[in-house]
């Protein structure tokens, strides 16, 4: 039985997906005149923890990056589209997958060009992390979704137990002391 219910009223995952919209610009180049992959990366981070705080109805940090593709160049002109929705949510955190479009501002073919997979935990007053509702999934896109969320946390947490975490209470497996 479970002891400790989560008392929060689910919120379905259509409810706090986003998306933004910018043009890239030559302040958004790297050095052989394509967009910087930091550039992509921070309206990636922007739009995955304005999803999460949208779920969850308060602040939420970037915990970690479990997957992070550029699957094709973004070009100084391409407007850039960026979508991210609530796949699943754990206790305290919530994972959320961001899809990135670009296409020529002038119009033509838009391209997926990036895709990502972010873990946020959200954070209560005293910045401790705190429950999150519970998610709704209403259809098999979302039901999708959230099994595949479910197999990357698995595999993030066998990754951690094989290999050593980051984390300053679990020594770094290359430290002398692990
Ligand atoms: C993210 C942070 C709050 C987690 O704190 P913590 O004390 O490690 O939290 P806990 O161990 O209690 O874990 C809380 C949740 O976060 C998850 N989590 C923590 N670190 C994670 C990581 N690197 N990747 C994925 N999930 C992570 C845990 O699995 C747990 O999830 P659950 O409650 O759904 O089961 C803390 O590490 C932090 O503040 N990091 C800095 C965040 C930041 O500055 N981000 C950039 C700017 S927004």
């Amino acid at each position: 039985m479970d002891t400790n219910p989560n008392p929060l009223p689910a919120k379905p995952a259509a409810d706090s997906r986003v998306t933004f919209a910018r043009t890239m610009t030559v302040l958004d180049a790297n050095a052989v005149g394509n967009v910087h992959g930091g550039v992509i990366m921070k309206e990636v981070d922007s739009a995955g923890g304005t999803a999460a705080a949208r779920h969850a109805g308060r602040v939420c940090v970037t915990a970690g990056i479990d997957e992070l593709s550029f699957r094709q160049p973004v070009h100084v002109g391409d407007v850039l589209t960026v979508a991210a929705s609530v796949n699943a949510v754990g206790r305290t955190s919530l994972e959320v997958g961001v899809r990135v479009e670009a296409e020529p501002w002038q119009g033509g073919e838009r391209r997926h060009t990036t895709s990502a997979y972010l873990v946020f935990v959200c954070l209560d007053e005293d910045g401790a992390p705190v429950e999150v509702p519970p998610l709704l999934v209403t259809n098999e896109e979302e039901r999708r979704r959230e099994a595949q969320a479910g197999i990357r946390r698995q595999v993030r947490k066998e990754r951690i137990a094989r290999i050593g975490s980051w984390r300053p209470d679990r020594p770094h497996p290359a430290s002398p002391e692990a």
